[in-house]
């Protein structure tokens, strides 16, 4: 899919904020941190839990269901028990608002 999904308006994801839209099937987790925006497929690599919502430090978020973290600027998965990235995507604001796209 090459689209740009409409997440929000930009002034609904202040910084410490998420909010999660969708490109067909795919969960995308747009976090706010300290005003830059990153995108994440909101899925834990692990057990395929949802990361949005999990505590975040820094640039790491950790999954509620097991504590597994990744880094929300490249999906890397940081720690145990998840070991495969998840899928990082594009975002953008334009016109106000904040777009993503799921461009696998
Ligand atoms: S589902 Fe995320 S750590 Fe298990």
């Amino acid at each position: 899919m090459n689209d740009w999904i409409r997440v929000c308006a930009l002034n609904e994801l202040l910084p410490g904020e998420f909010q999660v839209a969708y490109d067909g099937d795919t969960a995308i987790a747009v976090f706010n941190v300290d005003g830059e925006l990153y995108a994440l497929e909101d899925v834990c690599t692990h057990d395929g839990g949802e990361l949005a919502g999990g505590p975040i430090e820094g640039f790491e978020i950790e999954c509620p269901r097991h504590g597994a973290r990744f880094d929300l600027r490249t999906g890397e998965a940081l720690c145990a028990p998840a070991y495969l990235p998840t899928a990082k995507f594009p975002v953008k604001i334009e016109d106000g608002m904040v777009w993503t796209r799921d461009d696998r």
